[in-house]
C-alpha cells in the first residue's frame, strides 16, 4: 500500500478496533466507543477481555481474535499496555493505529520514552502508521468517523465542509471543532496529532493536496520536528491549495510550555516565520484569526492584486477598514475620475465616491447594488470589503440576497473573479443577516479589523499563486466547484 493508502485508512476505514472500549460510562474507552457508533456505519469491533459486549455489540477479548479483517484500531489502554497492544496489531495485519492513550514522551520520564520508542520500532517492523499517541484522533463528518471521547451532551460537532484542520493539541482541537459548530463552519477532516511518534503534519499534508473535500488545510503547531520534509511539503501543498498555520510557543516562555506539553523541540520563532512565507504557509495569531482566514479562503476566490475597494453605509468604518488594511500592507487606491463620475450618477449627492465609497445611512439598497457593479467592474480594485448596515432605513431585507446574487453574476463574467468580504458590526439582527449572507457564499465578520485581515490574506494568497503561476489554474477550480455547490 502506498503511504496515502494507509492514511487514506484513518481517515475511511470500513472496519475499526476500540482497543480498551470500557463497560464505565465515565471512562475514554466507553465514550469513545459511544460515539464512534452514534454515526460511523463501518464495522465496529469493541476489544475488552473482560467483557462479552459493550453497548449493545460483541466484544472481542483481543484484536486476533477479530473473525474480520480490522483497518483501524483505536487504542485506549493504560499506556504500559500500549507497545504489546501495537505488536498484536501487527500481527493481525492492521496497518493503521490511533493510539489515545498518554503517559509517553510528553511525560518525559525514562519509562513514558521507552514505551514510545517500542511503539515506533514495532510499527515499523509491521509497516504500520500511527496517529498519536496523546491524542484525540480524527473526526470525518462525511462517514460519522469520530474517535474521539468527548461528551457529546456537552459538545457539538461540526458538518462537512471543505477545511481540514490538524492540531497538535487535542484539548484545543476540540474545543475549536465545538466552536466551529456553533460558528456553521464545515470540516472535512480532524486530526489530533499528539506526540506525533510516526504520522505527523507532512503526512497529511501530502495527503490533504489531493483531496476533493479538502480547500483550506488550518493548522495547530507547537513545534515540527522533520523540519525539511515540512518545508517540501507545504511547497508542494501550498501552490495547490492554502495552509493557514497557527504556531503556538512564539515566546521563551511558550517554547517551555511546549516542551511538557507535547514533548516537542519548538526551536526559534523567527525560523517558522521564515519557512512559512518561503513556502506560502499563511500565519494565523490566534484562533480567531485562523478560522477568519480559513473561512475567506474557503468561500471566496484569492485576489489577483492588492487593490482594495471599500465600500461602506457608515463614513467612521470605511475610515476604520481603509486604516486597517493599509497597515497590513494593502492598498486602497483612489478611484479614476471615470468611475468617481460613474458612482456621482447613482448614489445620493450626499454620498462619497471615492474610496472608500460612502453610501451614507440614508442610501437605499439600489445604491449599493450600483457601487459594488461599479466597482467590481471598473478594473481599478482587486478585491472588495463591503460594510452594510442592515440597520438603516434604506435597507431592506432583501438586499443580502440580492447582492449575493449580482456579484456572483458578475463574477462569472469577469476574467478574473473579485473577492469580496464583509465586515457587518452590530446586535443579533446583523449577525443572524451575516449569517445568511456567509450561507451563500460571503464571509462575514464582527469588525472592520477582522475583514480587513481575511481580505489580506486572500491578496497574500493570490500572490502567492501569481507568483508560482499557478493562480489560473486555481481560480478555474474554485470557480468549478462554487459553480458545482
Ligand atoms: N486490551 C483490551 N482491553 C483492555 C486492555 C487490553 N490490553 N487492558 C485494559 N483493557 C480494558 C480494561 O478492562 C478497561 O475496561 P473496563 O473499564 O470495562 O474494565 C478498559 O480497557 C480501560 O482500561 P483501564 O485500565 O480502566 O484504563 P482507564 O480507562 O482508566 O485509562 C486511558 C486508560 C488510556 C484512558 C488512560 O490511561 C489515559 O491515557 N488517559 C488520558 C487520555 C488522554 O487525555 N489522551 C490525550 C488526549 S489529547
Amino acid at each position: 500500500m502506498s503511504n496515502n493508502e494507509v492514511i487514506e485508512k484513518f481517515f475511511y476505514p470500513s472496519s475499526v478496533a476500540v482497543v480498551g472500549a470500557s463497560r464505565e460510562p465515565s471512562k475514554v474507552g466507553y465514550q469513545l466507543l459511544h460515539n464512534l457508533i452514534a454515526k460511523y456505519r463501518g464495522k465496529v469491533y469493541p476489544i475488552n477481555p473482560k467483557v462479552d459486549e459493550i453497548l449493545g455489540i460483541k466484544a472481542y477479548p483481543n484484536v486476533n481474535s477479530v473473525p474480520g479483517t480490522i483497518d483501524l484500531a483505536v487504542i485506549s489502554v493504560p499506556a504500559p499496555a500500549v507497545p504489546t497492544v501495537v505488536e498484536e496489531c501487527g500481527l493481525k495485519g492492521v496497518k493503521s493505529v490511533i493510539i489515545i492513550s498518554a503517559g509517553f514522551k510528553e511525560l518525559g520520564t525514562s519509562e513514558g520514552i521507552e514505551f514510545e520508542k517500542r511503539i515506533v520500532s514495532t510499527a515499523k517492523r509491521f509497516g504500520i502508521r500511527v496517529i498519536g499517541p496523546n491524542c484525540m484522533g480524527v473526526y470525518v463528518p462525511k462517514v460519522g468517523l469520530n474517535t474521539t471521547f468527548l461528551n457529546p451532551e456537552r459538545m457539538d460537532f461540526p458538518n462537512h465542509g471543505n477545511i481540514a484542520f490538524i492540531s497538535q493539541s487535542g484539548a484545543f482541537g476540540i474545543a475549536v471543532l465545538d466552536w466551529a459548530a456553533m460558528r456553521g463552519i464545515g470540516i472535512s477532516k480532524f486530526v489530533s496529532l499528539g506526540n506525533k511518534c510516526d504520522v505527523d503534519e507532512s503526512d497529511l499534508l501530502n495527503y490533504l493536496v489531493s483531496d476533493d473535500d479538502t480547500q483550506v488545510i488550518t493548522m495547530y503547531v507547537e513545534g515540527v520536528e522533520k523540519g525539511r520534509e515540512f518545508a517540501k511539503s507545504l511547497r508542494s501543498v501550498t501552490t495547490v491549495k492554502p495552509v493557514v498555520i497557527l504556531k503556538a510557543g512564539r515566546s521563551e516562555e511558550g517554547v517551555r510550555a511546549i516542551a511538557s506539553h507535547t514533548g516537542s523541540l519548538a526551536g526559534a520563532d523567527v525560523v517558522y516565520d521564515v519557512v512559512f512565507r518561503q513556502f506560502g504557509a499563511i500565519r494565523a495569531m490566534g484562533m480567531d484569526e485562523l478560522f477568519d482566514i480559513a473561512l475567506s479562503l474557503s468561500l471566496q476566490p484569492p485576489a489577483k492584486g492588492m487593490n482594495v475597494g471599500i465600500l461602506t453605509v457608515g463614513g467612521g468604518s470605511g475610515v476604520m477598514a481603509t486604516d486597517a488594511a493599509v497597515s497590513l500592507g494593502l492598498k486602497v487606491p483612489k478611484l479614476s475620475d471615470t468611475t468617481v463620475s460613474k458612482l456621482r450618477k447613482v448614489l445620493l449627492p450626499i454620498a462619497s465616491p471615492y474610496n472608500p465609497v460612502d453610501v451614507t445611512g440614508s442610501a437605499r439598497d439600489e445604491h449599493l447594488l450600483q457601487a459594488v457593479e461599479i466597482l467590481t467592474r471598473s478594473g481599478e480594485v482587486d478585491i472588495i470589503i463591503w460594510i452594510p448596515y442592515f440597520m438603516a432605513p434604506g435597507i431592506s431585507k432583501e438586499l443580502a440576497k440580492n447582492f449575493i446574487t449580482l456579484i456572483k453574476s458578475i463574477n462569472n463574467e469577469l476574467d478574473t473573479p473579485i473577492p469580496i468580504v464583509g465586515a457587518a458590526t452590530g446586535g443579533r439582527h446583523t449577525a443572524k443577516l451575516s449569517t445568511i449572507i456567509e450561507n451563500e457564499g460571503i464571509p462575514m465578520y464582527p469588525s472592520v479589523e477582522r475583514a480587513a485581515k481575511a481580505a489580506w490574506a486572500l491578496c497574500k494568497y493570490g500572490q502567492w499563486l501569481r507568483d508560482n503561476g499557478t493562480f489560473e489554474e486555481y481560480i478555474s477550480k474554485h470557480m468549478r466547484s462554487k459553480a458545482t455547490n
